[in-house]
């Protein structure tokens, strides 16, 4: 169990009826508060919940309508994202209690003064290293448009300049990240085919991918649904037409790809997490047609070269600058 979980059920009591889970983790919270109903912005979480509590989770960039006595928030990693969804949930619950949960390292006590800024809040437990919190919605605010929430910034690229839409929490909320720049700039001589952008975040190189490489059909993949939907604006704001998926790991992936591009992800909240990138590499053949290559930028101190010469052959790096390399392997 979550510890977050451990310390909701320290007070069960409070947490009776249909009560709304937001960010919830997976484990067997649903289980234990069988009035509940989750709602996920993560599709391996929520998959999971789904296969265990069937239909009890959604997923998606906004709560899931419904009368709720209350709704728990577990505290997302950034705090733009706690913002909307504070907003969002309160929006839903005129007079009725909004909880806030969080481990203490991940910023619970910063995250309680935005929940103070929609209502009286009062902390009522501590432990596990998490903090409880409940804050009564006096004034029921509006909706909040996501619209409004988005920023959209522009890339000046060789080719042309590239509307970047990016919604909160998504990576690099609001610019471009140095790792992803670099790839950015070493696109070249790609085969053309089915393309993935693993992890696509805003799609910034999915979206620059498909506009160099017309003739390829082009899949953009993220767990988050934030990303997702953050994906599908950017290509849409550039008139630009690919899959969007929302999927957790290179398995929600298809196959015989011709290429595979990434940025992969090794952070996950507070917590460090190379598990989606590993698998990434490990897999990748299984994704790739013979002859398809797979080009990813990382930190320099990241040992993936072994990973990929044991996994698909020979690892080239292409390029080194500012601490990332770009690597290159080519499936046999
Ligand atoms: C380093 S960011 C790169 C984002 C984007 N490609 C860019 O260059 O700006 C990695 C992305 O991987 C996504 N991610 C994390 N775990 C994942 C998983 N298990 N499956 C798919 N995507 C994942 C994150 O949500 C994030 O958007």
């Amino acid at each position: 169990m979550d510890p977050r979980s451990e310390v909701l059920l320290r007070q069960a009591e409070l947490f009776q009826g249909s009560l709304l889970l937001a960010g919830l983790p997976a484990d067997d919270l649903l289980g234990r508060l069988p009035g509940a109903v989750g709602w996920s912005w993560h599709a391996g979480e929520q998959q999971l919940l789904n296969k265990r509590f069937s239909g009890r989770c959604s997923f998606g960039v906004a709560p899931p309508p419904g009368e709720y006595v209350a709704a728990v928030l577990f505290l997302p990693k950034s705090r733009e994202l706690t913002d909307y969804v504070l907003q969002a949930l309160a929006a839903q619950l005129a007079g009725r209690p909004l909880y806030l949960v969080g481990e203490k390292r991940a910023g619970v006590e910063r995250a309680a003064k935005q929940l103070a800024s929609l209502g009286r809040a009062r902390k009522l437990d501590s432990a596990r290293h998490c903090q409880l919190w409940q804050g009564e919605i006096e004034q029921t605010p509006a909706v909040p448009d996501l619209d409004a929430l988005a920023h959209q910034f522009t890339l000046e690229l060789d080719d042309g300049p590239l509307q970047v839409i990016s919604l909160p929490g998504v990576f690099s909320h609001g610019r471009l990240d140095v790792g992803s720049a670099l790839l950015l700039e070493h696109l070249d001589n790609l085969p053309s085919g089915r393309v993935l952008d693993f992890g696509c975040g805003a799609g910034v190189i999915g979206a620059t991918l498909k506009r160099r490489y017309p003739q390829s059909e082009l899949v953009l993949l993220d767990v988050d649904a934030f990303a997702v939907e953050s994906s599908r604006r950017t290509l849409a704001a550039n008139g630009l037409e690919a899959e969007v998926i929302a999927g957790d790991g290179i398995d929600a992936a298809p196959r015989q790809l011709a290429a595979i591009i990434s940025n992969p992800p090794f952070h996950q909240g507070v917590h460090t997490n190379y598990h989606a990138s590993e698998t990434l590499i490990e897999r990748a053949a299984e994704h790739l047609s013979s002859g398809g290559e797979l080009r990813l930028v990382a930190n320099a101190f990241l040992r993936y070269p072994p990973l990929i010469e044991q996994h698909l052959g020979a690892c080239q790096t292409v390029v080194e600058r500012n601490g990332f390399r770009i690597y290159r392997a080519i499936c046999s």
